[in-house]
C-alpha cells in the first residue's frame, strides 16, 4: 500500500517530538495506520540548529507554504504557532491544495476555526486538532467519537499545564513565581510569551475549542470571560491550603437550553478532589453527557512527547482514512448560542 506522506511545517519542541516518533515507531505506526508513515518535507526558521535527530531524509523548505503544496505531501502537520502569519497561510495553502491539515495550534483555531473548519468540511478533508486542546489526552476523540452518543452539558477542566506547573510548584517549594515561570519556559512547556499562559488565554482558546466539539456551538472565543493566575501570590496559595483548598485555572463551559456560559479562571478546589489533586503539568477534562454521566480524563498537558503522540495519532487517523467533519459535525451546522452569564461557575 501506498505511505501517507507528511509535510512538517516547524520544528520547535513538538516539531522535533513528531520526528522522533516517526523514526522511533515506524513499524509501529505503519501496523496501526495499516501503510506506512513518512516525512517527505519540512520547514522551519533554522535549518542548521542541532535538535539532536538526523533530518537529512528530508526535503527541505524554506517557507511552509511551499511544504504545503508540495506534490509529494498528503498532510500538513502544522506545529509553527501564532494564530496568524505562516500558520495560517501553510493551512490555508494545504486545504487549498487538497491537503489534510493536522495541528496543535489552538491559537490559530479559537480565532479562525470556524472558518477554516467550513473549508475543509466543503472538502471533505480532516483538520485535526486534538494536541491543540489538553496536550496528550485524547479529549476531542472522546467528545467527537467516543461520547457522539450523547448531549453534553458541561466540560471542565484544568487546560494550561505552565499555570498549574507554576501553582504546584509554587506551593511545593515556596519559589517565587517568575522563576518558576522561567523553568516551564525552560522546559518547553509555556508558550513563546508565556502572558498568554499566566493570563489564561491559552487556557481559554482551547476552552472555545472544546465547546464546538462538545456542544456543536459555533467557536466562540470572544465569549469567554478570562481571568489568569498572574495576580495569585504566595500567601493566596497558602491561605487556600490552610483552608482546605487548592487553587486551580479552571475553564468550565456550560450549555443549557441553547445558552452557553464559558469562563475560565482561577477558582478553589477542594483538596481531595481529583482536580485538587492535579500536580505539575498535567491536565484534566471532565465531562457531564446525559447518557454516560461523568468522565474524567488525566495527563500531561504540554511538553514535547505528549504533543506530538496526538499529532500522530490523528496522523493514523487520517491514514485510515477516518475523516471525520472537524467539530464532530460539519462546522457549516454548528449554531449560534446565546451566551449565558449566571454569575461565578461554582458547581464543584
Ligand atoms: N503552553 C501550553 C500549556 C502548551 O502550558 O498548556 C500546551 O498547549
Amino acid at each position: 500500500t501506498s505511505p501517507l506522506r507528511l509535510g512538517l511545517a516547524g520544528l520547535g519542541t513538538v516539531g522535533t517530538g513528531i520526528v522522533r516518533i516517526v523514526q522511533t515507531h515506524a513499524a509501529l505506526l505503519e501496523a496501526r495506520a495499516g501503510r506506512p508513515v513518512e516525512i517527505t518535507a519540512i520547514s522551519a526558521r533554522s535549518r542548521s540548529k542541532d535538535r539532536g535527530v538526523d533530518l537529512s531524509g528530508y526535503a527541505w523548505e524554506d517557507d511552509p507554504v511551499a511544504v504545503a503544496r508540495r506534490d509529494d505531501v498528503d498532510v500538513l502537520i502544522e506545529v509553527i504557532g501564532g494564530e496568524d502569519g505562516p500558520a495560517k497561510a501553510a493551512t490555508e495553502a494545504a486545504l487549498a491544495a487538497g491537503k489534510h491539515v493536522v495541528t496543535a495550534n489552538k491559537a490559530m483555531l479559537a480565532m479562525h476555526g470556524q472558518a477554516l473548519a467550513e473549508l475543509a468540511d466543503a472538502k471533505g478533508l480532516a483538520l485535526r486538532y486534538e494536541a491543540a486542546v489538553a496536550g496528550g489526552i485524547p479529549i476531542v476523540k472522546a467528545l467527537t467519537e467516543g461520547l457522539a452518543a450523547n448531549a453534553i452539558h458541561r466540560v471542565m477542566g484544568v487546560m494550561n499545564g505552565t499555570c498549574n506547573y507554576i501553582l504546584t510548584e509554587m506551593e511545593s517549594t515556596g519559589a517565587d513565581y517568575a522563576d518558576v515561570l522561567a523553568d516551564a519556559q525552560a522546559l518547553g512547556y509555556a508558550e513563546a510569551d508565556p502572558s498568554v499562559d499566566v493570563g489564561g488565554i491559552d487556557a481559554a482558546h482551547k476552552l472555545a475549542l472544546l465547546s464546538a466539539a462538545a456542544f456543536g456551538t459555533r467557536v466562540d472565543f470572544g465569549a469567554v470571560a478570562i481571568e489568569g493566575i498572574d495576580h495569585i501570590s504566595l500567601t493566596d496559595i497558602e491561605h487556600a491550603r490552610d483552608m482546605g483548598y487548592r487553587i486551580k485555572l479552571l475553564g468550565v463551559a456550560t450549555h443549557r437550553d441553547g445558552r452557553l456560559e464559558q469562563r475560565m479562571q482561577p477558582c478553589l478546589v477542594p483538596e481531595a478532589s481529583p482536580l485538587g489533586q492535579l500536580e505539575g503539568v498535567t491536565n484534566m477534562v471532565v465531562v457531564e453527557g446525559d447518557f454516560v454521566g461523568q468522565t474524567v480524563y488525566q495527563g500531561p498537558g504540554a511538553g514535547e512527547g505528549p504533543t506530538a503522540s496526538a499529532i500522530m495519532g490523528d496522523v493514523v487517523d487520517i491514514a485510515r482514512g477516518l475523516v471525520i467533519p472537524v467539530f464532530g459535525r460539519p462546522a457549516a451546522s454548528l449554531v449560534a448560542p446565546v451566551e449565558g452569564g449566571s454569575g461565578p461557575a461554582s458547581a464543584f
